[in-house]
């Protein structure tokens, strides 16, 4: 099916910490960082997505040794562009040269997941053999920074991977639980005059406890469901690359699988949580570290607003 051939990442210049955000919310780094593990976060100032965005996938071009003409489709995982309309995907196109189909999807946290079943679709059929795949995301705009519960928690960036065909995705599984009420952020209504409940700009609500119920669980019958089909143990994981949400989530599944410590790669610690280019980031830090070996088989999962979840297994060529 597909294998990952280059990865790049970018994230903001401002670097925040809880001590920055004590200064303006009912808060301090020891709530965040024994709550969440987070100590530190990346938000934009003169950044927009799109140049984010297209630094990450020039580096991912220039890893794969390939340049944009070599690219014949490019799928976008975010929240929101910088433009409602024209997706990310046709703003980054046109800024590194490319001239292929692009567009945008929204699974919130699980958009790679997401992306990388519609690159293996697209290329199995043949439709496509190199695909661009970003995920960018800039979560410090859909927060409220008056609500302690949520601020704390997100920052901005973007990651970037070219992937073609190859023997790679051994397994991939999604799945969406309809559920809007736990984590939403509603859009506006704007100013027809025919709306009857206008609803006005808001930001992202989070019912954290009931998320975290849900992030435990799928994860963990996502992980059995997988190793199970592929007739292979716990222990037979090298890494599990898992949605970057709150360090306590990635601990509980840890436990439960009584594996060691250092098959759970982290850096919501420096990043915080970035939605969909959470797990793409630590897997490009992860290569860049040179961890990942060939032969390596990766656990990868998200979950996130859907509620969706998603999850695969990549053994590295
Ligand atoms: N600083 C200090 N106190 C705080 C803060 C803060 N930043 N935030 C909340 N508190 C307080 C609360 O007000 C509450 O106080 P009270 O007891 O006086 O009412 C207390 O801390 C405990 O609050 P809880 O919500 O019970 O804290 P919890 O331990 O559940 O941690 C958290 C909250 C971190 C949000 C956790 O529930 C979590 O990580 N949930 C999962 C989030 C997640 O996975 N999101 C992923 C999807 S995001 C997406 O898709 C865009």
């Amino acid at each position: 099916m597909i294998k990952i051939i280059g990865m790049g990442k970018s994230v903001p210049q401002k670097c925040v910490t809880n001590d920055e955000l004590a200064g303006f919310l009912d808060t301090d780094d020891e709530w965040i960082t024994t709550r969440t593990g987070i100590k530190t976060r990346y938000v934009c100032t003169d950044e927009s997505l799109t140049s984010l965005s297209v630094e990450a996938s020039n580096q991912a071009l220039q890893n794969a040794n390939l340049s944009a003409e070599n690219i014949d489709m490019i799928i976008c995982s975010t929240l929101c562009g910088d433009y409602l309309t024209p997706s990310l995907a046709c703003a980054v196109a046109g800024q590194i040269g490319a001239s292929c189909p692009a567009f945008d999807i929204n699974a919130a946290c699980t958009g790679f997941v997401y992306t990388l079943d519609i690159a293996s679709a697209y290329i199995k059929s043949g439709k496509a053999q190199t695909i661009l795949i970003i995920c960018a995301e800039m979560m410090s705009t859909q927060a409220d920074w008056n609500d302690r519960n949520t601020a704390v928690l997100f920052g901005d960036g973007a990651a970037a991977c070219v992937i073609t065909a190859g023997d790679a995705l051994k397994y991939l599984s999604l799945s969406a639980i309809p559920e809007i009420t736990i984590l939403n952020l509603p859009s506006d209504t704007g100013n027809s005059p025919f709306i009857k409940s206008k609803r006005e700009k808001s930001y992202l609500y989070m019912h954290g406890q009931e998320v975290f119920k849900f992030a435990v669980n799928i994860v963990g019958k996502d992980i059995s469901k997988a190793l199970e089909a592929l007739g292979i143990s716990s222990a037979q994981i090298d890494y599990y690359v898992l949605h970057q949400a709150n360090k306590r989530i990635i601990d509980s599944i840890r436990v439960k699988l009584q594996q060691p410590e250092e098959k759970f790669p982290v850096n919501i610690n420096k990043y915080g949580n970035i939605s969909s280019v959470s797990v793409p980031l630590l897997l490009c830090e992860m290569l860049d570290e040179g961890k990942i070996k060939k032969g390596d088989k990766l656990f990868i999962s998200a979950f996130g607003a859907g509620l969706t979840a998603g999850c695969c297994i990549l053994i590295w060529e």
